[in-house]
């Protein structure tokens, strides 16, 4: 059974992200999108508000599960018993770090692979904090999440820009 995770920081998830996850679930018999709890890069939203986005976001994908990590990223493919790893490219400025993300891993883990999806060209400028710095300015962010999270994703963004005055 090939059993993959899909890891990142989804803060929040965007139609980029969706796209490699519709993909990745045709691909794979089953896929574990892991989100870090602990990420250096301070996010926006708690661990559990990112694991319930992307809840809400793939219910129409039996074959997906969302759940979120702590630790090394090879550690938790082997407790759920993935052997490859999915990572999306969106552009040649993501290669450098995705290349010493997986053959780190590859060193860590030989049995695990990672496999690179390129993004849909649709999707080539999107990343996270785009979304947030647009939603920041009061942009119309519609285009670039599903429906379901856009709310929620205005409302803490405005949250968080109400308590810097
Ligand atoms: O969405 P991101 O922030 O680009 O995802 C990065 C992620 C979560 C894939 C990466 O930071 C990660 O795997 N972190 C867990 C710790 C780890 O295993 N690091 C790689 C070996 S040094």
């Amino acid at each position: 059974m090939a059993v993959a995770v899909y890891p990142g920081s989804f803060d929040p998830v965007t139609l980029g992200h969706m796209d490699i996850i519709e993909r990745t679930a045709q691909m794979m018999d089953y896929v574990i999108i892991g989100v870090l709890r602990n990420n250096s890069k301070s996010p926006l939203f708690s661990v559990e508000e990112r694991v319930n986005m992307l809840k809400s976001v793939t219910t129409h994908l039996s074959n997906v599960e969302v759940t979120s990590f702590d630790g090394l990223l090879v550690d938790f493919a082997h407790q759920k018993g993935a052997g490859i790893i999915v990572r999306g490219l969106r552009a040649i400025t993501d290669f450098e770090y995705e290349l010493q993300l997986s053959q780190t891993n590859r060193v860590m883990a030989p049995d695990i692979d990672t496999i690179f999806l390129t993004t849909n060209l649709k999707y080539s400028y999107l990343s996270s904090s785009i979304v947030k710095e647009i939603a920041w300015y009061h942009g119309n962010i519609q285009e670039f999440l599903h429906p379901a999270i856009v709310e929620s994703v205005e409302k803490k963004v405005a949250a968080a820009a109400d308590k810097l005055k």
